[in-house]
């Protein structure tokens, strides 16, 4: 009698695939990213390890973000937070353009730069640059005392805890969450955000793993689509503001794992070229959480509608509007217009995954990419 122990399929804790497992670890993933950030009472967000002061705030004009790949779409996020919450002018770039770009910094800018490994070597090397020109320097990493946090002047880490597959689910939304930390702790101090506002956002991130829990439990539907639309070449995905930013990391992860063709678009740019694209049949994924552009976001689903694409819709819960005009809705949690990216992402890898998986795909380890780009 002799006992196999089978090391790699016990670190997979039951799942079929690293990947799956790491999407159904970011309830607990987005936890730890929070846990200790926030005051009892609501009112703060706290960065122990940052213990910036008005003044030290006051003395940031500009932010640059600089990362690659996944990475860089929660950048892209980032932007939106500290424009819109701590009226912050904000640059994001992908670091192999920034490093040989020349770009406009000095000791008045706060170079933010994003890696869940902390060895991407273009990254590093971007870090660099922006501290030879002087930036304060800012890592958001997932690994501690990687090169990357070790090079930078501070670092927060995102605490998502190790991620094998190589295409990023926890450490995206860990992103996220720290981005999101960060520009309120930033409006705070700049006084951008009336106290009631802090609050009501610190609650809706307090509710967020629950509610990454929630959309976890009911997957077949989403499992559904990616069976059924999974064997089509093209597949695009639109969205405004948020929407968007999110678009471009749902769009990212179909490529990387199940090789369908992929692209993101400001649903406003559709009628500038890539409309010319869309025929009968082709898969849309419409993304429709955000308020403020949502009547603009329809308009643009009746477009790509009466060229007869598969209109997939995603939803906040009470939208009553959207299901009339797609073919399918996915609906995530109601929360602040803020926190929808953490949620809306969940459903897109979901459907990355599950197509990549109908495909025959191997998964966590997609052709020609590596987990760690440690090379230029
Ligand atoms: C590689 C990985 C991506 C990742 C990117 C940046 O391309 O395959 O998943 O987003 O590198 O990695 P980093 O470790 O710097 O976040």
């Amino acid at each position: 009698f002799e006992v196999h122990w089978d090391a790699e399929a016990a670190e997979k804790g039951g799942y079929e695939h690293f990947m799956i497992k790491e999407i159904y670890e970011q309830p607990k993933a987005i936890r730890e990213t929070m846990t200790g950030r926030l005051a009892k009472d609501d009112s703060a967000v706290l960065f122990e390890e940052l213990k910036w002061t008005p003044e030290d705030v006051a003395a940031i004009r500009k932010i640059v973000i600089v990362a690659c790949g996944t990475a860089y779409h929660a950048g892209i996020v980032g932007k939106y937070f500290f424009e819109q919450l701590a009226r912050m002018p904000v640059e994001v770039d992908i670091a192999s353009e920034f490093r040989y770009r020349s770009p406009l910094i000095d000791d008045s800018t706060l170079a933010i730069v994003i890696s869940q490994s902390g060895e991407t070597s273009d990254t590093l090397a971007a870090l660099k640059e922006a501290k030879r020109l002087g930036a304060r320097t800012l890592a958001v990493t997932n690994v501690v005392s990687s090169s990357i946090a070790r090079e930078a002047d501070q670092v927060i880490y995102t605490w998502a805890g190790p991620e094998i597959a190589v295409a990023s689910t926890k450490a995206y939304t860990t992103q996220l969450i720290s981005m999101c930390l960060l520009a309120v702790y930033i409006a705070s101090l700049r006084g951008t955000m009336p106290a009631e506002r802090v609050k009501e956002l610190i609650r809706g991130l307090k509710e967020l793993p629950s509610q990454a829990h929630e959309l976890l439990e009911d997957v077949e539907p989403i499992k559904t689509f990616a069976q059924k639309y999974g064997f089509n070449e093209d597949v695009f995905f639109i969205g405004r503001s948020l929407d968007y930013a999110v678009a471009l990391e749902g769009a990212l992860k179909l490529k990387e794992i199940s090789y369908i063709h992929a692209e993101a678009y400001a649903a406003g740019e559709l009628k500038h070229g890539t409309l010319a694209l869309i025929i009968e049949g082709v898969p849309v994924i419409a993304l429709a959480t955000q308020r403020d552009v949502y009547e603009k976001t329809l308009s643009n689903i009746k477009e790509v509608k009466a060229r007869d694409a598969v209109v997939i819709g995603l939803a906040m819960k009470g939208d009553e509007q959207l299901q009339k005009y797609v073919d399918h809705t996915i609906y995530i949690p109601a929360t602040d217009k803020y926190l929808t990216p953490i949620l809306t992402v969940i459903p897109l890898q979901l459907l990355a995954y599950y197509a990549a998986v109908t495909r025959g795909c191997d998964v966590d380890k997609p052709r020609n990419l590596a987990k760690s780009v440690t090379v230029e």
